[in-house]
């Protein structure tokens, strides 16, 4: 078990907001060590990583959520200098946990906890007809990949020593996020690589993370093309118009005239009061007209979401569930959950107006495998836009890709989407999925996520 907990602290630190020893030099302890300790009636595993200066608190196997036979989770902290304390919970794989790939789950939002995705996608389990306790999710992603959730805050930044063990060294590692995640994964994908080529030149002392797959549903990239993507979507996709065409020219123009000059200087001169004045711009100018014909149009509520009559969106049964003191004992939590937070300090510095195309175009220009997919029922962050965005993205191989057209892609037979790819950048459109793919189309989705991990191609079968 020694080389799981060095992988997860290892791993857990690629993706802290604090560098611990970006030098990774010398360390004031000299040992690793392994203890148990108690606190408020929990007994806690703690392990004290000498090479990544991190400590590890967790419960084993608290029987939540994952009860496959056989299966471990693990829950708890990491702790990395002297306050921060990062929430995760690892479940190994299904199947083959010492071969499978480790891959990092992070939500969106801004601020979402990535128990959200857990439990309403990917995750052991889930919640169905309204029941308040979960049940065995088929689908989930720890099928097939060790997997590890971790709460925000997220940024950039990881430190490794010299211990770590072999496992992790030839370990791939991918990582999987949503929505807002479009802005911090091809971020934070950049940053690990840099980190990697530091250590290739011997200018900082780890090894490299075999950083090989990212894949991001219903991506939030780029304000400048997606904006434009909303008004085209509104008015022409395949499930329901929504805007008229004098409404979608007037938008457009609007668009052109108010909201990309906006984005413009924000892109120039990258200033947050820019920025927020740019998102600003186009909340008022597209969004909430938008959203006042839209919600008119939908006579039995509505979730952009899911623009289909009726819509189905994920429950949030999972917030009472994580809110109830004996689940957090069980897992070893020491805070209450909040499902979604944070939100504010992103969007008075203009984060959301910002283009996260040049990192996106690095990370495929790298050869990581990157896969885009979206649910094609979503509006928030449609595929129109997130096709636009793939075009966008500068690489070697950016006209191969944008004259390709997009193919079937079948699941058993059934067709389930469209897809193209060029070498390791995949762009999928999925049919009758909204803006949480996995959760409408759960065995599709873990088909895709399985062979994305294999190959970094999706085939049909
Ligand atoms: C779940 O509960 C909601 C509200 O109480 C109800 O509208 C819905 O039909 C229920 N769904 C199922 C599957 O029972
Ligand atoms: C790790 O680095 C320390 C300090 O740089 C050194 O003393 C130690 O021998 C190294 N350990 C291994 C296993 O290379
Ligand atoms: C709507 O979209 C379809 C498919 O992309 C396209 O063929 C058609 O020309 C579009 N219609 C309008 C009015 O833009
Ligand atoms: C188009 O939509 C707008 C906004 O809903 C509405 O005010 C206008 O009357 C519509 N125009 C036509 C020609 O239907
Ligand atoms: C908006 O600007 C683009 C590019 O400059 C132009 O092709 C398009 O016709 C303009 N659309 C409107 C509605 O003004
Ligand atoms: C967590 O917060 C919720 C909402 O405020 C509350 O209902 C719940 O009792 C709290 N749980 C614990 C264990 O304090
Ligand atoms: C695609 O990914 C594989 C496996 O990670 C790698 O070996 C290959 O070099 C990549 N291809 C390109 C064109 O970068």
């Amino acid at each position: 078990m020694q080389w799981l907990l060095k992988f997860a602290a290892g791993a857990l630190l690629a993706v802290s907001t604090v560098v611990a020893t970006s030098d990774g030099t010398a360390s004031p302890r000299t040992a690793n060590r392994r203890y148990i300790e108690e606190r408020n009636g929990v007994h806690y595993n703690v392990f004290e990583h000498v090479a990544t200066r991190s400590k590890l608190s967790f419960v084993k196997n608290s029987g939540i959520c994952e009860t496959t036979p056989g299966v471990n989770q693990y829950s708890g902290y990491l702790t990395v200098g002297e306050n921060m304390n990062m929430w995760f919970w690892f479940f190994e794989a299904r199947e083959n946990p010492q071969k499978a790939p480790l891959v990092a789950y992070l939500d969106g939002g801004p601020g979402a906890a990535s128990e959200y995705g857990l439990f309403t996608q990917i995750g052991p389990c889930h919640f169905v007809n309204n029941e308040t306790t979960p049940s065995l999710n088929p689908y989930a992603f720890n099928n097939y990949a060790n997997m590890l959730y971790i709460d925000q805050p997220i940024g950039v930044g990881f430190s490794y020593g010299n211990e770590t063990t072999t496992e992790y060294e030839n370990r791939d590692f991918g990582v999987v996020t949503e929505s807002y995640g479009g802005h911090y994964l091809p971020e934070f994908t950049r940053y690990i690589l840099e980190q990697n080529d530091a250590v290739i030149r011997g200018d900082l002392q780890g090894e490299e993370i075999r950083m090989v797959g990212v894949a991001i549903h219903n991506g939030w990239f780029d304000a400048a093309i997606q904006e434009k993507s909303n008004i085209e979507y509104m008015y022409n996709n395949s499930y329901r118009q929504i805007i008229n065409e004098s409404f979608h020219d007037e938008l457009l123009d609007k668009y052109n005239t108010t909201v990309k000059p906006a984005l413009d200087l924000c892109h120039t001169s990258g200033t947050n009061a820019n920025c927020f004045a740019a998102y600003t711009s186009y909340s008022n100018t597209i969004e909430f007209p938008i959203l006042a014909v839209f919600r008119e149009k939908s006579s039995n509520g509505y979730y952009l979401g899911d623009i289909r009559e009726p819509y189905s969106r994920p429950p949030s049964t999972h917030v009472e569930y994580l809110q109830r003191s004996d689940i957090q004992r069980a897992i070893g939590a020491k805070a209450n959950y909040t499902d979604q937070a944070g939100e504010i300090g992103f969007y008075y510095s203009g984060d959301d107006a910002r283009s996260f195309i040049p990192q996106l175009s690095d990370i495929v220009q790298a050869g990581i495998k990157v896969l885009i997919w979206t649910g094609d029922a979503d509006y928030v962050s449609n595929w129109y836009g997130t096709l636009d965005v793939a075009h966008a993205v500068e690489w070697s191989g950016k006209d191969e890709f944008a004259t390709k057209t997009l193919e079937p892609y079948t699941l058993n037979g059934v067709e389930k989407g469209t897809f193209k790819s060029v070498d390791n950048f995949t762009f999928m459109r999925i049919y009758e999925a909204g803006h949480n793919v996995p959760f409408y189309q759960p065995e599709a989705s873990l088909q895709i996520f399985r062979q994305f991990m294999e190959t970094g191609n999706v085939n049909p079968t």
